[in-house]
């Protein structure tokens, strides 16, 4: 796991956004996994100024969001459809037909999750996998007790969740109960994760995640697991990190090493 620790959250966008133009120029289809939720905004600002600059196309992107709502349309601001649409797809040349947000606005949802995954694997798996963290250690909407080896499916979402999400309704009984999320072992298939954290709310999972054990109780430390992960955060949410020092040396000692050979 490499764990990346910045002064400020604008320099987690920076080495976000940097990493993500890094798939999309080097690969010839690429395929980005997406998040919603606060945390990711800045990131999606940072990618539409930099295809304003002309300096990135996503024309050949195909992208796969993490979860939807059950209950809300598409058509809702409060889905994340909508979300999405408002905070990246109107404003960047995607094709929208390679978009690709679980569909919860059907009967049969199993088909839903079923053919969201077919459509990861018929891409050829997620090159970058996006991630925000909830404050329980939840990735995607996969709350404390998910099996770590889940497939995409309905949650029901925790009451943590719910009141953390609360700030996007008008109250907490606005907020769905249930969502469709990518599964945790669908993450895992991701050929690379870049999870992103900021703020002291994230101090906890975080250390959860990195120096935790791997746990259902903390979706998150599955990433353990993952050989190509990246946590990139701010010092606040890096703030209850125990082996802080040697994050920081080992970043410097990349940084040294990368004038004579060849690391990302
Ligand atoms: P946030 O949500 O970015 O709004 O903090 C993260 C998450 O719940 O995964």
């Amino acid at each position: 796991m490499r764990v990346v620790v910045f002064e400020s959250a604008e320099s987690v966008t920076q080495f976000a956004a940097d990493q993500v133009c890094r798939v999309i120029q080097t690969k010839n289809v690429p395929t980005l996994g997406l998040a919603t939720g606060g945390t990711p905004l800045g990131l999606y600002r940072e990618l539409i100024e930099r295809h304003r600059k002309g300096l990135l196309s996503f024309k050949h992107v195909n992208s796969f969001n993490l979860d939807e709502y059950l209950g809300l349309s598409p058509d809702d601001d409060r889905s994340y459809h909508a979300y999405m649409r408002e905070n990246l797809f109107k404003h960047i040349d995607i094709d929208l037909g390679h978009t690709h947000i679980p569909k919860t606005d059907r009967v049969d949802l199993d088909q839903s999750a079923c053919e969201f995954e077919k459509a990861i694997a018929d891409c050829g798996g997620i090159d970058l996998q996006i991630l925000g963290i909830g404050s329980d250690g939840h990735i995607g909407f996969n709350e404390p007790g998910s099996s770590l080896a889940s497939r995409t499916r309905i949650k029901s979402l925790t009451q943590r969740t719910r009141a953390d999400n609360a700030r996007y309704f008008k109250c907490l009984d606005e907020v769905p109960k249930m969502a469709l999320t990518m599964g945790i072992g669908t993450i895992m298939e991701s050929k690379s994760v870049m999870l992103l954290a900021t703020g002291e709310s994230k101090a906890q999972a975080i250390r959860d995640t990195v120096e935790g054990p791997i746990s259902a109780m903390v979706p998150s430390s599955i990433l353990q697991m993952h050989p190509q992960t990246t946590l990139a955060i701010d010092t606040a949410a890096a703030s209850s990190l125990k082996n802080i020092e040697y994050y920081l040396e080992s970043e410097q000692n990349r940084v040294a090493q990368r004038t004579t050979v060849n690391i990302s």
